[in-house]
């Protein structure tokens, strides 16, 4: 029997966000403080802090990771696995229109491939860019739980299912 000590992996890696943190207007800090008063943890109000540090700041930026550090008390890797996970937070900058398009089995097999390729074509740019005009940027994510209704995207907060590439014609040219 081997008497080797077992080498534990941390499960995440530090982040180094540099020094810089967000600061936000009184009317945010009120709205941040109304939502940390709802929970007893305060790690919980994590994805309503993120979503308003998003709408503040474009995206999730360093500045804004470091601030909801600070915030909620946690660890920066702590926010930055929570904003990884989850495909409507942002890491990067997006465009004013986000298409995320689903690239799991039911979408997949129900053709969104051909849809991917009619979005790109048309926008004229790839999965995970954004157009020179800053107007939209295609995602390709995993299940956005509409499954019965694929191929869909998700444009913002809205679902587009049933997705045909006159549909997605039609959804486009409403947007330009
Ligand atoms: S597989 Fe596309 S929404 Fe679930």
């Amino acid at each position: 029997m081997s008497t080797q000590p077992i080498q534990i992996q941390p499960l995440s890696q530090p982040v180094d966000i540099g020094d810089e943190i967000a600061s936000f207007s009184a009317d945010v800090e009120r709205e941040i403080d109304a939502h940390l008063a709802k929970y007893p943890v305060m790690r919980s109000a994590i994805l309503p802090l993120m979503f308003i540090v998003q709408r503040e700041r474009g995206y999730l930026d360093a500045p804004g990771v470091a601030y909801l550090a600070r915030r909620l008390r946690l660890r920066i890797t702590d926010i930055w696995e929570v904003a990884t996970f989850y495909s409507m937070i942002y890491t990067e900058p997006v465009g004013q229109y986000h298409i995320q398009i689903c690239k799991t089995l039911s979408c997949k097999i129900m053709g969104e491939p051909g849809i991917t390729d009619h979005v790109c074509k048309k926008l004229g740019i790839k999965p995970g860019e954004t157009t020179a005009d800053g107007k939209f940027t295609v995602s390709l994510v995993e299940c956005l739980g509409s499954c019965g209704t694929a191929p869909m995207f998700q444009i913002g907060f809205d679902y587009h299912e049933n997705l045909t590439t006159a549909k997605v014609d039609q959804i486009l040219d409403s947007l330009t």
